[in-house]
């Protein structure tokens, strides 16, 4: 065996909620092995393909748990429990997990753990590595968990005690940036390319709309549409305009996502007095949002926590921690358990 921790707590994790089909082994807070086979097939597409998704599963899962197991280098019988992402997520893609994850434990003789996929994006913030310097949030705090289907707000009480404070009332952040990528002609996920355009551009360029919702909650519908609209008129008018100004387009869309997310992230600290902040989920690793989290935070003086870049998306070390908290509350699924494809936190 590769490392031994305090407990000794060897969890396999699983993770196939969407297109990532990701294992990963994590000895208490420790992680191991984190390996992720991405699906390359739905770029064709310009989104994820559910059928094909499972399909891709079905292939990926079994090497790459194995790599997951060799990387860490623990034998299948060290496993203390085998921990699942039950959702939410695509329904097929999480039967390919969730039925290789009950085949393993039973086989193995040990516990099965659903883990709910949110959660997990949360308690990646907890994760460490053999080697690494690492600085965790105290509770409570707050975390915004942002990725390709969630906007939140969460004040999280204790690692299994979480409360949404906010959330979209429709699209996510990541899917506006995703659509309004694909408007552009951009590759799927469009979040990175948007990214790595914005840097290049003028963010004061182009004002777009941002929503007036009362309270914590987010909406990006009407970006997405205002966006749309926009580009169609100036595409009337100028058919290269997409081409000539897409740095600026790409920095001036980031900049407006941004400050919606960050104007309702600084109002729940204020009215929370809460000033742990965290980030999470896919759009965490958006530079823009990392730099006026860190500004929001010299200026607050907030305690601010950013995931490394490969737990911030779809990864199986977050659904292994997860799992390995609910196993020390003696939190185990059983045979009979079924993914759910829409859950809250
Ligand atoms: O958490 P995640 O991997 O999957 C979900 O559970 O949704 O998040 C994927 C989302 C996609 O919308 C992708 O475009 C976005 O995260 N994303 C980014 C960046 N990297 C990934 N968005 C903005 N900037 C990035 N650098």
């Amino acid at each position: 065996m590769g490392y031994s921790g305090e407990g000794g707590l060897y969890i396999l994790g699983i993770e196939s909620s969407c297109d990532d089909t990701s294992a990963a082994v994590v000895c208490d807070r420790t992680v191991l092995s984190n390996v992720t086979a991405n699906q390359k097939v739905h770029e064709a597409y310009g989104g994820v393909v559910p059928e094909l998704a499972s399909r891709a599963h079905q292939q990926n899962i079994i090497p790459v748990v194995e790599m997951a197991l060799r990387q860490a280098g623990v034998a299948r019988e060290a496993l203390s429990a085998v921990a699942f992402t039950r959702g939410p997520g695509l329904l097929g893609s999480l039967l390919v997990g969730t039925s290789f994850a009950k085949g393993f434990a039973w086989a193995l003789g040990i516990p099965l753990i659903g883990v709910n996929h949110l959660q997990a994006h949360v308690l990646a913030l907890f994760l460490r590595e053999p080697d690494r310097e690492s600085r965790t949030p105290s509770f409570p705090f707050l975390c915004l968990l942002v990725s390709g289907g969630n906007s939140q707000i969460i004040r999280v009480h204790d690692y299994l005690h979480m409360e949404v404070i906010g959330q979209t009332i429709d699209d996510a952040a990541g899917e506006a940036f995703d659509k309004c990528a694909k408007v552009m002609g951009l590759p799927y996920p469009g979040g990175p390319s948007i990214d790595k355009l914005a840097q290049e551009g003028d963010p004061g360029r182009f004002p777009f709309t941002k929503p007036a919702i009362p309270g914590l909650d987010y909406s990006f519908s009407g970006l997405k549409t205002n966006f749309l609209y926009f580009l169609r008129d100036r595409l009337r008018e100028n058919p290269g305009f997409i081409e000539e100004n897409n740095a600026d387009l790409a920095a001036s869309l980031q900049k407006t996502i941004i400050d919606i997310l960050m104007h309702k992230l600084v109002k729940a600290a204020r009215q929370t007095r809460i000033r742990e902040i965290a980030i999470a989920g896919g759009v965490s690793a958006n530079s823009g949002l990392r730099n006026a989290l860190q500004a929001e935070a010299a200026q607050r003086k907030w305690n601010v926590y950013i995931p490394r870049i490969e737990y911030t998306m779809d990864n199986a070390a977050m659904i292994a921690i997860t799992g390995s908290f609910k196993y020390l509350q003696g939190d185990f699924a059983s045979q009979g358990v079924v993914p759910f494809a829409r859950t809250q936190l």
